[in-house]
C-alpha cells in the first residue's frame, strides 16, 4: 500500500525531532552533526535565536499579504540585495525551481520584447540541477529526471561540462541565455573554474547573450564570498537564489540587471506568496548576518580548518576517498566507494552528509558551526570511513 507521504524519496531511517545549531537530534535524544543543514539552507544552523525572534516578531504583526499590494518587508530585502549584488531588481519566490522558472521566462521575454523572438534556446551544461519542474527539467536533459514525462519543454541545448569548444559550435542566432551554476552541487560540487566563468561572460558579451547563473545552492555566503561568481570578477545578467537566503524559511528570487529584465512588465509574471512579509523578514535578517565582511572572513577561516582536517582525512583512507574539493563551507569529499555507503556509515557514526553525483559525499555545514563542531564531525567521517 502506498505511504500516506508519496514516496518519491528514499529516505534514511532517521527522524529529528529538535535542531540546535549544527546538531540534529532524534526523540530518544541520539544526535547527530549535521553537515548537511537541509541541503545548503539551514545558513545559521538550526533554531537559531536571532533568526527565530525575526520570524515571531513577523509572525506577531503581519503574515501575509498579496502582491496586489506594496509590501515593505519585501521591498527591505529588494534594496539589500541591489545594493549588495549587480542586480537592479528581484522578484521572490518560494524556492529555487520556481526562481529557475522565471530566469527561463525573463530571458525569452527578454528577446522578444527586443524584436527577435526566434533568440529561445538557453545553453546548459551536463551535471547541472535547477529543480524539478518540467521547465527545470528540461533545462537538465538528465534521463533520470525526464524519463516518463512526456514531451520537455524545447528550446534547451545541453553540452558537456568544461567543452569549450562545444560551447562556441553551440552558440547560434537562436541562443537566448547560458544557464550555469558557478559551482554544480547536485552534479558533484563541481566547480567552475574561475578563467571559465569570464570566458563565458565574454562569449555573451560578444554574441549578445544573456548570462544566467544558478547560485540557488553555492550562493549566499556559502563560499566565503556572497556569491561564488564574485570570486571570477564577472557578473551575470540574472541569478536565481533560494536555499540560504531564507536560513530554513522557503524564499528564493530572482536577480537581474535592468535590461535583462525589461521585458517583465506589469501581468507577465506573479505570485501568491512569492515576497511575503514572512519570508522576507527572515531573508533580510539572514542577509544583515552574512553580508557582514566579519562573518564572511569566518566562514573562510572555517572552510580552511575543515578543509586541512578533509585532506587529512583523505591521507589517511586512500581507498576510500580520492580527493576534496569546492569553495568556502561547499565541499566535496570525492570517493572511491559508493557515497551512499560512507553517508549510511555516518549516520552510524551520527553525522548527516549529503550524496552527490560523480561518486561525491557533499558537506555543507552552517555556516556558523564551531571548530569544535567541525573537529567532531571529520572524526565521525573518519569513524565512518574506518568502518566501510
Ligand atoms: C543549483 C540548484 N538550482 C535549483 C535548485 C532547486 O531548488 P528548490 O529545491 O528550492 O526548488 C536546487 C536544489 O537543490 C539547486 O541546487
Amino acid at each position: 500500500m502506498i505511504s500516506s507521504v508519496l514516496p518519491t524519496y528514499n529516505r534514511a531511517p532517521l527522524s529529528f525531532v529538535k535542531g540546535e545549531g549544527s546538531w540534529l537530534i532524534e526523540a530518544d535524544g541520539r544526535r547527530f552533526l549535521d553537515l548537511g543543514a537541509g541541503i545548503a539552507v539551514n545558513t545559521l544552523g538550526h533554531a537559531n535565536p536571532e533568526l527565530a525572534q525575526t520570524l515571531k516578531d513577523q509572525a506577531d504583526t503581519l503574515w501575509h499579504v498579496s502582491n496586489l499590494y506594496k509590501i515593505p518587508a519585501q521591498e527591505k530585502l529588494a534594496d539589500m540585495l541591489v545594493d549588495l549584488t549587480f542586480a537592479d531588481t528581484c522578484f521572490f519566490t518560494n524556492s529555487g525551481t520556481e526562481a529557475a522558472e522565471l530566469a527561463i521566462k525573463m530571458a525569452r521575454k527578454y528577446w522578444y520584447t527586443k524584436g527577435q523572438p526566434e533568440k529561445i534556446e538557453i545553453i546548459t551544461f551536463d551535471g547541472c540541477f535547477h529543480g524539478r519542474s518540467t521547465g527545470a527539467i528540461a533545462a537538465s536533459g538528465a534521463e533520470k529526471m525526464v524519463k516518463g514525462f512526456g514531451p520537455l519543454m524545447p528550446g534547451f541545448v545541453h553540452l558537456p561540462f568544461g567543452d569549450h569548444e562545444a560551447l562556441t559550435a553551440a552558440v547560434s542566432d537562436k541562443t537566448a541565455a547560458i544557464m550555469i551554476e558557478p559551482i554544480q552541487g547536485e552534479g558533484g560540487i563541481r566547480v567552475v573554474p574561475d578563467q571559465c566563468l569570464k570566458g563565458l561572460r565574454d562569449l555573451c558579451d560578444e554574441k549578445g547573450i544573456l548570462l544566467i547563473f544558478d547560485e540557488v545552492q553555492c550562493g549566499v555566503a556559502r563560499t566565503g564570498k556572497l556569491f561564488a561568481h564574485e570570486y571570477a570578477g564577472v557578473t551575470p545578467d540574472i541569478m536565481m537564489i533560494a536555499k540560504g537566503i531564507g536560513g530554513g524559511f522557503p524564499l528564493g528570487a530572482v536577480l537581474a540587471t535592468e535590461e535583462a529584465a525589461s521585458g517583465m512588465t506589469a501581468g507577465t509574471h506573479g505570485s501568491t506568496y512569492g515576497g511575503n512579509p514572512l519570508g522576507c523578514a527572515i531573508g533580510a535578517k539572514v542577509l544583515e548576518i552574512v553580508s557582514d565582511p566579519a562573518f564572511l572572513a569566518e566562514v573562510n577561516r572555517k572552510a580552511s580548518l575543515m578543509r586541512q582536517k578533509l585532506e587529512g582525512l583523505v591521507a589517511a583512507h586512500p581507498d576510500v576517498f580520492e580527493s576534496v574539493r569546492g569553495q568556502g563551507l561547499m565541499l566535496g569529499l570525492k570517493c572511491k566507494v559508493a557515497p551512499g555507503d560512507l553517508v549510511a556509515k555516518g549516520y552510524e557514526a551520527g553525522v548527516l552528509t549529503v550524496p552527490a553525483a560523480d561518486n561525491v559525499v557533499r558537506l555543507l555545514p552552517a555556516l556558523n558551526i564551531s571548530d569544535e563542531d567541525i573537529s567532531d564531525a571529520v572524526a565521525r567521517i573518519d569513524a565512518a570511513a574506518k568502518a566501510l
